[in-house]
């Protein structure tokens, strides 16, 4: 139990509610301390929840297994609760706030029975930045509490921030799973049934309400709650952008630096790329952020970002030192691992993580998993680290600059294995909108309830984070072009990692080698970067893509299929792009559809 550290009226008074609803043993608010921290995971280990891993090993680390059936983010039990329908748009489920909020009501009447309610005051964003955001948080769950200690920053100095009567984003979130007295966990992870989760947003008033899930972008709620689908609504009506992006520091051999965002769907490989090391001598990438960028214009009318994020929430299958050393070094000390295996002498361990199991393990379901009979992956594929942004060896010296980084370019991309080439650059901003309203991608596991092997058209990656209608956010896009002056404006790029030839071999070796492209992109923002027009945009000249050194691996046959315009493929591509857009009826923009028109006329030029 603790007293709240602020004379906030509307928040006590917010508090209050929730805590006469929902009936917990207590209310404790959460200062930030690593006491606090501490005494989660003692909390966790002391339930059974959660595994101190190998002190010399794996210092300040836990292992937390969560229950099969809460292992990733639920879209089909998402809500964008709007007053009207039609401003959810056809991406997003709906449901009637009103009825919502009574239907939730009751889920959360006496659902913290047993519990403590921890208040955690949150900041998106370094305290005091004109971009950041403030955000508290209600939860039953201790793995939340210290989860968002690490991937948001928390307590008593963002109160401060807050004052009397500051603006602040109210999120509640319980696991929907009250104890009877004398009750306890006793290791099952706490949640509720499917059909009783609910992951809620009321755009309107700016609330976030989650009930039934423990897990990750459900539970951890400044992160795709807060920070992109109520965010993007803010971002609307300011006239700024809350996007799926990270952000990376590029440094040229002479020095010259540029900041690039980058908006790829889950699961595409965003943490590498923010991550990534050169394999071109010379240059360098640092780490701003891995998943989230809030952009502002600034005074010379540039658009400046901040990572709202404190660490980042990764997927930790198929990371490895050779794929992200940066991450592996990330996770060395002071992480949550959640759903990977536990090795004998208590490390974890996963699939892809670039060793071979160091004999018999315990699976993420607890049960013990040998190498050499396992039928079954040891790690859950949406298994997960929570590691501090400030234990990343390539975080950028000016990460957490209030006033943000200025941004040169945009990427978009996902994984397509055919018809998309390696990258190829937008004619102007509305070219460039449409590129990232196209964007699609293989699925994969990080959302549990879409069939894997399928390609979605997943628009600037926001298709789950959007929080209202897809074609007025494309809109708004268009709009913000307008604001400033063009040359001010970032270049926009279409890139594609994935692609194959018809054997289906991967053209382009990817991870390291990627900086091949970014370097051609800095080039084309600095005005020299070799290119030609094609019908789909800017493309560089074979010589352009810089190879030196991997002639071997990408042959010069490779490299001009990677830069060839498949006439036929795009022609087909049309086609869907019309299925897609005929979604957003006449929310879609004009520019949009006279921006298709113009393609298929250049295609059939050639
Ligand atoms: C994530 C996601 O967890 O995009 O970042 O699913
Ligand atoms: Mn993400």
């Amino acid at each position: 139990m603790s007293t709240p550290n602020t004379t906030h009226k509307r928040l006590i008074e917010w508090v209050n509610g929730w805590r006469q609803l929902c009936q917990p043993n207590g209310v404790y608010w959460c200062n930030g301390s690593s006491q606090e921290y501490q005494n989660m995971l003692d909390t966790a280990v002391k339930e059974g929840l959660a595994i101190k891993l190998n002190e010399k090993k794996r210092p300040n680390c836990y292992l937390f297994r969560s229950d099969p059936s809460d292992v990733a983010r639920v879209e089909n039990r998402t809500f964008i609760a709007s007053e009207r329908q039609e401003d959810a748009g056809p991406t997003n489920n709906w449901i009637d706030p009103k009825e919502l909020k009574a239907t939730m009501t009751e889920l959360y009447r006496g659902c913290m029975r047993g519990r403590m309610m921890y208040v955690i005051p949150f900041s998106m964003g370094p305290i005091g930045s004109p971009i950041a955001k403030i955000g508290v948080e209600i939860t039953d769950s201790p793995y939340v509490v210290a989860n968002m200690h690490i991937m948001t920053r928390v307590g008593t100095k963002v109160l401060e921030a807050l004052g009397d009567d500051g603006e602040f984003v109210p999120a509640m979130h319980s696991v929907g799973k009250p104890l009877a007295p004398g009750e306890s966990d006793n290791g099952l992870w706490p949640c509720a049934p499917l059909d009783k989760k609910y992951i809620s947003h009321f755009p309107e008033t700016r609330e976030i309400w989650s009930y039934g899930s423990g897990y990750g972008g459900n539970a951890l709620l400044g992160k795709k709650c807060l920070a992109l689908r109520i965010a993007s609504v803010q971002a609307r009506d300011e006239g700024w952008l809350a996007e799926h992006m990270l952000i990376l520091k590029l440094t040229n051999p002479q020095g010259k630096v540029k900041y690039i965002t980058g908006a790829f769907p889950s699961a595409c490989g965003k943490t590498n790329l923010a991550m990534l090391i050169p394999t071109i001598p010379g240059w360098k990438v640092e780490t701003i952020g891995d998943d989230i960028a809030w952009m502002k214009f600034g005074k010379d009318g540039r658009l400046y970002a901040i990572n709202p994020e404190y660490g980042f929430f990764g997927v930790a299958p198929y990371t490895s030192m050779e794929s992200n050393p940066n991450a592996m070094r990330s996770v060395e000390k002071d992480t949550i691992f959640t759903n990977v295996g536990l090795t004998e002498d208590k490390d974890i361990w996963w699939e892809g993580i670039g060793y071979a199991a160091p004999g018999k393990l315990i699976d993420w379901k607890g049960r013990e998993w040998d190498p050499k009979t396992a039928t079954e992956p040891a790690a859950h594929p949406n298994s997960r680290f929570t590691a501090k942004a400030s234990n990343c060896p390539a975080i950028a010296p000016e990460w957490e600059n209030p006033a943000g980084v200025p941004i040169s370019a945009f990427l978009f991309g996902g994984r397509r294995p055919s018809t998309v080439p390696l990258v190829h650059q937008s004619f102007n901003w509305n070219h460039g909108v449409f590129i990232g309203s196209i964007v699609g991608s293989e699925v994969t596991a990080a959302a549990l309830d879409l069939k894997t092997g399928t390609v979605r058209r997943d628009p600037f990656a926001m298709l789950p984070f959007c929080g209202y209608h897809m074609g007025d956010y494309f809109a708004h896009w268009i709009k913000i072009g307008r604001k400033t002056n063009p040359e001010n404006l970032p270049k926009i790029f279409y890139v594609n990692w994935f692609r194959k030839n018809a054997e289906g071999k991967w053209l382009w070796p990817g991870y390291g080698e990627n900086s091949r492209v970014l370097k051609w992109v800095f080039e084309r923002c600095d005005g020299t970067g070799k290119a030609v027009e094609t019908p789909i945009g800017y493309m560089p000249t074979v010589d352009a893509i810089d190879r030196s050194g991997i002639e071997n691996i990408v042959s010069d046959a490779d490299i001009k299929e990677l830069l060839t315009v498949d006439k036929q493929g795009w022609l087909k591509e049309i086609e869907l792009i019309k299925e897609h857009y005929a979604k957003f009826g006449n929310h879609l923009p004009a520019e949009l559809s006279a921006e298709l028109a113009e393609l298929g006329k250049r295609l059939s030029k050639i």
